[in-house]
């Protein structure tokens, strides 16, 4: 996958040069200096092979051959890093993609947005409660949500732990698929407790044994298991934000000629971060890693040329991926010139639709919460989109949990601001809980089928 020619230009920590928003300020430069030593020391989560595999993965989405699911949590917690979070995780992402396999006939590359998920960017530097101001809360790699002075100091020693966490998340993750549970002739682990109460229960059910019956018709038609010939995959991401971080891990892989961000497979750029000359375009453009960038609605023509023209200097199909998140009601407007923009600037991009961000809203009592109906809009109108201009749109990025929480309103069971404070565990952005997250991949198998049909 050799995509990002050697830079004479560039290296780990050449972004120290530039300006980049988001970092933390830490009252203790020496500590800091020790933990991104120790850091950089330790053995790195994912392997270069790995990365390689996944860019071929995303080569495929781009040429409309697979299909991307990118989800877990906004943020993940130290104090969530449990094997019981975690098979929630993974169980409701193999769920969706067990569904989205049905409906589009297509691999899924399955993407979590966990194990280093940690660091947060916001939109102030501090925060105000009754007269006391202090720092911002900026994700458990960083500081603690508790509004006190002592939780919300930045503690470099936190950065150690978040990558130890990261790890214990991954190995547990790779243990499990190893050890069969992703078997796709047992699907019947993947079930949640509470999910024989819900409204798609019966839905997914019929699913589920729809696709068995077509294992067995394979396998009996081969002559061979199907696992034989696909090991269910699943790769790790994270919003690559704290530089330090991001750069402790940063190797040079003698094999490849190339530097690899080994914390993870795939590393994006959030849509604060992303200015052209920031330090965080500086870093991403010399890792070989396959890359995203979120785009908003303010991203402009201009702007994407020179984007893509940085990121992806060669054109190599699976590199990049634009991550677009309009919100419902810019979609119609800013979308098509954005597929025209890349276009014309000869960019090869990986298109994915991330129809929470721009959906943010706060209830009257100051909660803040993502309308179910506003995230179909958005994700169904992308889909109609790319397919009238020609586009391939190869993947949606989400924000869910296998946890029953109640974040986001409407979905099947109607829910509504007031169930908001039931269970509500995000400490930054809503969730998509269980059901919710299984019915956005129905609708996106529905919307499959139909097109085929049309
Ligand atoms: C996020 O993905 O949690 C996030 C902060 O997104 P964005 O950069 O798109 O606002
Ligand atoms: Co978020």
């Amino acid at each position: 996958m050799a995509s990002v020619p050697r830079l004479s230009d560039w290296s780990p920590d050449s972004w120290q040069r530039k300006t980049s928003l988001q970092q933390p300020v830490y009252r203790d430069p020496a500590a800091l200096a020790r933990a991104v030593t120790a850091l950089a020391r330790l053995p790195p989560i994912v392997v270069s092979y790995e990365v390689d595999e996944l860019h071929r993965h995303l080569a495929s989405a781009q040429r409309g051959e697979a299909f991307i699911l990118q989800g877990g949590n906004c943020a993940e917690s130290l104090d969530d890093c449990s094997s019981e979070r975690i098979v929630e995780q993974l169980k409701i992402l193999l769920q969706m993609s067990l569904v989205l396999v049905h409906g589009l006939k297509k691999p899924i590359v399955r993407l979590g947005r966990m194990a280093g998920q940690y660091a947060k960017p916001r939109s102030t530097d501090t925060e105000t409660r009754d007269g006391v101001t202090l720092p911002s809360y900026r994700g458990d790699i960083v500081n603690r949500a508790p509004f006190d002075a002592i939780s919300r100091e930045p503690d470099p020693e936190l950065l150690l732990r978040g990558y130890e966490r990261a790890a214990l998340t991954l190995n547990f993750v790779r243990a499990l698929i190893d050890g069969g549970f992703a078997d796709l002739h047992h699907p019947e682990a993947w079930d949640l407790e509470f999910m024989r109460h819900s409204p798609k229960y019966e839905e997914y059910k019929r699913i589920v044994e729809s696709l068995g019956d077509s294992l067995n018709f394979f396998e009996s038609i081969t002559g061979r298991p199907v696992h034989d010939s696909q090991r269910v995959d699943f790769y790790a991401s994270h919003e690559g934000l704290h530089l330090l971080y991001e750069q402790a891990q940063t190797r040079f892989i003698p094999r490849r000629g190339r530097w690899y961000n080994l914390s993870t497979h795939l590393p994006w750029i959030g849509v604060r971060t992303a200015g052209l000359n920031d330090g965080h375009v500086e870093y991403f453009r010399g890792i070989v890693n396959p890359i995203a960038v979120k785009v908003g609605p303010s991203s402009d023509a201009a702007y994407l040329r020179e984007l893509t023209r940085v990121l992806n200097p060669e054109a190599t199909p699976g590199r990049l991926t634009l991550i677009h998140r309009l919100g419902a009601a810019n979609i119609e407007a800013k979308l098509p010139p954005l597929i025209e923009a890349v276009r014309a600037a000869g960019a090869e991009v990986v298109w994915v639709c991330d129809p929470m961000h721009g959906n943010t809203e706060t209830t009257s009592l100051g909660v803040k919460t993502r309308r179910f109906d506003a995230i179909l809009f958005e994700l169904e109108t992308a889909f109609k989109i790319h397919a009238e201009m020609g586009s391939t749109l190869g993947g949606v990025h989400l924000e869910m949990t296998g946890d029953n929480v109640t974040e986001c309103t409407g979905g099947a069971r109607g829910l509504s601001d007031g169930d908001l404070a039931r269970a509500y565990r995000s400490t930054v952005d809503p969730r998509l809980n269980y059901e919710q997250a299984l019915e956005v991949a129905m609708r996106i198998s529905r919307h499959a089928e139909h097109a085929r049909r049309r």
